[in-house]
């Protein structure tokens, strides 16, 4: 089998020696000819892997009314348009669930959409799909981009896709992950140069009197820190809110969380460059840490089973339900597939931000 890709990371490694996970995941998924999100039809049935708006529209539609409850409170003190940023909308279901709940109650003038998205696929899918609303819709090439105003960002399954850097603890000190060459001219991982500035990391657990195994790993994603700062930071100068939903852990270690998914079911990362999903599980804590420090409020990160029903999620269902009595038993599964903690509700976590002024309902109904 020709496999383009997988010869132009060979040839990269042969002349520069062995790269990050993050060097090979950048390649995998964006290289602008052979990449995987360039290439593929990655999501849905037809697809790698399903995602929570694809599973039911309630997902989206909860989503819709955090955002509808915050801009309504921006509206009672500004009368300005208010942009909604969805970074890696896939197939544009979710904003289309988004906005099918918002625009009931906000005027179409009042809404700007703006988009990023790497896929040329998947843009031609969220074109076709949110041609639906009579709203203005911009696609943008990165976040600089987008004009200084109000503005709630919303990621699914975004920030995953995200490359990572691993290190490995090999009993005495700290190398990075990396992927080279076998003799037999196959990828492999192993580890490269010792970086003393990781032997922090061993102070701060001795400190802690936390055990040092061999092989630990830790994940790093930069780039992600630089995402979270920029949404952060344009929150506090312009107005406005974030939510970010993902698969990750808030505190703690991550191990190995690289993976590789392909027609629904996991593979091997190194198998394949290009023709298969790379994620990482997401680091909520280091996310958390880049909003330190500004001038926003920053709300506890919650399991999605918690967020969802907190939104009405099952009250929703039971609407739907009505409407439609012979698709009880589908609406209830997928509902159990988003909310349920052995499913979706507790692997997957929602970070939520947002400016001084306003805060998300289901914090001030607890006060
Ligand atoms: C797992 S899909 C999630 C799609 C959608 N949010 C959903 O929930 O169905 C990841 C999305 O992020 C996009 N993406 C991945 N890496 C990206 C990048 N570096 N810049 C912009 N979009 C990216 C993908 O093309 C895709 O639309």
């Amino acid at each position: 089998m020709i496999e383009p890709l997988k010869d132009i990371i060979k040839a990269h490694i042969k002349s520069q020696g062995p790269i990050s996970i993050a060097a090979y995941m950048d390649y995998c998924l964006l290289h602008p000819k052979y990449g995987y999100y360039t290439t593929q039809e990655s999501i849905g049935a037809k697809g790698d892997f399903i995602t929570a708006p694809e599973i039911s529209q309630c997902f989206g539609e909860m989503v819709g009314v955090w955002a509808l409850d915050l801009i309504n409170q921006i509206l009672e003190h500004k009368d300005e348009p208010i942009q909604l940023v969805e970074i890696g909308p896939g197939r544009g279901v979710l904003m289309y669930d988004i906005l099918s709940t918002v625009l009931r109650f906000v005027a179409t003038s009042k809404i700007k959409v703006y988009l990023i998205e790497a896929s040329p696929k998947l843009k031609q899918l969220q074109e076709k799909k949110l041609s639906a609303f009579d709203v203005d819709i911009h696609w943008l090439e990165n976040l600089d981009e987008l004009p200084k105003q109000t503005t709630f960002f919303i990621a699914n399954e975004f920030f995953d896709a995200l490359p990572i850097h691993q290190y490995f603890f090999d009993g005495e000190k700290w190398g990075e992950r990396l992927i080279g060459l076998d003799e037999k001219n196959e990828f492999q991982f192993g580890m490269g140069p010792h970086m003393p500035v990781l032997d922090q990391v061993i102070d701060l657990k001795r400190n802690k009197g936390e055990p040092l195994t061999k092989g630990t790993i830790l994940e790093d994603s930069p780039i992600s820190a630089r995402y979270m700062q920029h949404i952060a930071s344009h929150v506090e100068a312009c107005g406005g809110g974030a939510l970010i939903i993902d698969y990750g852990y808030a505190t703690g270690e991550s191990g190995d969380t690289f993976q590789a998914m392909a027609n629904h079911g996991y593979v091997d990362p190194l198998q394949k460059p290009g023709k298969v999903d790379l994620t990482a599980h997401v680091n909520f804590g280091a996310l958390v840490s880049q909003i330190m420090g500004k001038d926003i409020a920053l709300y506890p990160v919650m399991k999605q089973g918690e967020f969802l029903t907190a939104y009405g999620i099952y009250q929703r269902a039971e609407q739907l339900v009505a409407k439609n009595p012979k698709e009880e038993k589908n609406i209830k599964l997928a509902i159990e597939r988003l909310c349920d903690n052995e499913q979706m509700g507790q692997l997957f976590k929602v970070l939520q931000i947002t400016e001084k002024n306003i805060c998300p309902q289901i914090f001030t109904s607890q006060e």
